[in-house]
């Protein structure tokens, strides 16, 4: 069982807390937050005990793995602190998306990780599902042919208004990670943004995008719509077929080209996913499972590395937007 703490005690980190107390490849030794409060009552909780400072934490209990939950300026402003401190100490880290706000942070965080040796994750927790597992499958086994394109969509309500760019930074990590995980690296980007009414921060935008393997995309995505209906939905089309993910894990469907017939998975009454909760539930065991089995660093599924690709091709539609261009990803 791997020794694990986690850091940052709010909803998110206390989710994970939770969800590490309940997986058998787990044993959550120890919980810190700068927050007295939250630290403690996440400790009490948990049954374990709560430090108040994350140097404190790591040489009081050596852990062998530190799940990184905190948020600040654009969701991810305070990850750099905690993340390099951990990895420093030779911990394995999951650190919540986005993985930073600033790209040198993210780079040092990457770049530390590698030279520890360490196993560095990012909680994109959108693509660990089955039915994205099986729509992986369904492209492996070659039933899209050709890649051609590819259009993802989601949307959620979020009134937080602390910078211009955070919709883009703290929502879109998600979505370009998935279009990332079935169509490959970015190679240049053009985005436009709108403000829903009343609202300060470019709350919806559009990208479009071109993969390095001439795959072209489209993704659309919202801060400004109450949750309730559908949220999110991915698309991806080749020459021989066409698969379209459903929220996550709630439907699959693979559209094969010039068959009438199309395939269906739905998310199982019994032992299916319950919720949008599960989808931390299976990211983290994955990334317990890959630990434990000494899977080497670069293998890790939605690593450091993707989550700061994602975050390039997030600052490209940044500077899209600022300068009415396409960006080319450097
Ligand atoms: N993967 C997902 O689907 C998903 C969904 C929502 C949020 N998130 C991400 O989860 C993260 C946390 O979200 P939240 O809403 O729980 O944030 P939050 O701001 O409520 O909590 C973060 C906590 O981290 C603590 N903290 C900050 N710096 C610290 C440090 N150096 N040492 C110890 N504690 C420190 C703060 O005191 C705070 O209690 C964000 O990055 C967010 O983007 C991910």
């Amino acid at each position: 069982m791997l020794r694990v703490c986690v850091i940052g005690l709010g909803p998110i980190g206390t989710r994970h807390a939770r969800l590490y107390q309940a997986d058998p490849l787990a044993d959550l030794v120890g919980v810190c937050d700068i927050d007295k409060a939250r630290a403690d009552a996440a400790a009490a909780e948990c049954g374990v005990p709560a430090f108040h400072s994350v140097p404190e934490m790591l040489r009081a209990l050596a852990p062998d793995l530190c799940s990184v939950a905190t948020g600040g300026y654009e969701y991810s402003s305070d990850h750099y602190e905690p993340t390099m401190q951990a990895l420093e100490a030779g911990c394995h880290v999951l650190g919540e998306k986005p993985i930073s706000n600033e790209i040198p942070w993210a780079e040092e965080m990457v770049a530390l990780a590698k030279a520890k040796g360490v196993c560095y994750g990012i909680d994109l927790n959108h693509r660990f599902t089955p039915a994205a597992e099986l729509a992986k499958r369904w492209q492996n086994e070659g039933r899209l042919g050709h890649l051609l394109f590819c259009n993802m969509s989601m949307w959620i309500m979020n009134p937080r208004e602390s910078s211009p760019w955070f919709q883009i930074k703290a929502l879109h990590p998600h979505t370009i990670d998935v279009m990332r995980h079935y169509c490959g690296d970015v190679e240049a980007v053009q985005c436009f943004a709108t403000k829903a009414p009343g609202r300060r921060i470019w709350s919806t935008a559009h990208f479009s995008l071109l993969f390095k393997n001439g795959v072209v995309g489209g993704l659309t995505g919202s801060y400004d719509i109450e949750r309730g209906h559908p949220m999110e939905r991915c698309e991806v089309a080749g020459t021989k077929g066409r698969f379209v993910i459903d929220d996550m894990f709630r439907e699959v469907t693979l559209y094969p080209a010039g068959d009438m017939e199309k395939r269906v998975y739905s998310n199982p009454i019994f032992g299916g996913m319950r919720d949008f909760e599960d989808t931390f539930l299976n990211r983290i065991h994955r990334f317990l499972e890959q630990v434990s089995q000494g899977v080497s660093p670069e293998e890790i599924d939605g690593s450091g590395a993707d989550g700061l690709a994602a975050q390039r091709v997030l600052q490209a539609a940044i500077e899209s937007i600022q300068t009415g261009t396409v960006v080319h990803i450097q």
